[in-house]
């Protein structure tokens, strides 16, 4: 069977004793060579995230959260160990396999929001559905209901950069979630809002999780909302120094 009937043939059947596990880490390392040294970004760190956990990823500027989560979302290509979403080993497949597999299975939201600015509310939020193969129809119909989930359908028509930091966090939000994802990515998702708004979008996450059962991997600086969500990893120097179930 070829990684791609393998994909869609685990996407319908979820059969398999790996049901429960929505990623698996094993022995990740990431070593940059850079002009200035050797850079060893992970060290070889293994983590199992059961579906529908709410884990944060804690750490010191440097210690390898953003290299962690990048690996994840096949951003980048780890240099030693293994990573598998839904059972599905990642870096076997070649790169057109892995950008489907990333555009179908994992939401990503950023510090920066990384809207289109020149474009709509909605349709920024349609298009990773759009490039997945939804129609037009069906991609407005679920922005259209993710967007009123959110409280932001009345933006609709906006460009990202005439809403607040908040709102915008929350159009990024209904972006991740447009296919379905198994798994969302969600680099310091409040890092660039003040304190009552980072709450309120972190109290969307924590219910994206709870009441939908979304797999949700947050890199936070912020040790309270750590605490909040249910399991903290700690890394320090490219390695897991903590793991704690709250
Ligand atoms: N593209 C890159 N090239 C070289 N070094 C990098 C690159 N990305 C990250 N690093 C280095 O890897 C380490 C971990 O970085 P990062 O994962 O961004 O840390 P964090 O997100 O925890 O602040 C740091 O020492 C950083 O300088
Ligand atoms: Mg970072």
């Amino acid at each position: 069977m070829s990684n791609k009937q393998n994909l869609v043939s685990k996407k319908n059947t979820e059969t398999g004793s790996d049901d429960s596990h929505a990623l698996k880490v094993e022995n990740l390392s990431k070593i940059y060579d850079t002009s200035a040294g050797r850079v060893v970004a992970l060290d070889n760190v293994s983590f199992t995230i059961q579906k529908g956990e709410f884990v944060s990823i804690v750490g010191p500027s440097g210690s390898g959260k953003s290299t962690v989560l990048n690996m994840i979302g096949a951003l980048d290509r780890p240099t030693r160990g293994k990573i598998s979403v839904d059972g599905i080993d990642m870096f076997s497949m070649n790169d057109s396999e892995i950008a489907t597999l990333r555009n179908e299975r994992i939401g990503f939201i950023f510090q920066s929001f990384n809207l289109i600015n020149r474009t709509t509310v909605l349709k920024n939020v349609k298009l990773p559905g759009l490039i997945a193969g939804m129609s037009h129809d069906i991609a407005n119909f679920r922005a259209m209901k993710i967007l009123e989930a959110l409280g932001i359908d009345d933006k609709k028509d906006q460009k990202p950069v005439n809403l607040s930091g908040g709102q915008q966090q929350r159009v990024a939000i209904a972006r991740s979630l447009i296919n379905n994802p198994s798994i969302i990515l969600a680099d310091e998702p409040t890092g660039n809002l003040d304190t009552k708004t980072g709450d309120d979008v972190f109290a969307m996450l924590k219910n994206l999780s709870h009441k939908f059962k979304r797999t949700i991997i947050m890199v936070t600086h912020n040790p309270e909302l750590a605490e909040k969500s249910d399991r903290s990893i700690l890394l320090r120097d490219g390695r897991i120094e903590k793991d704690v179930y709250h």
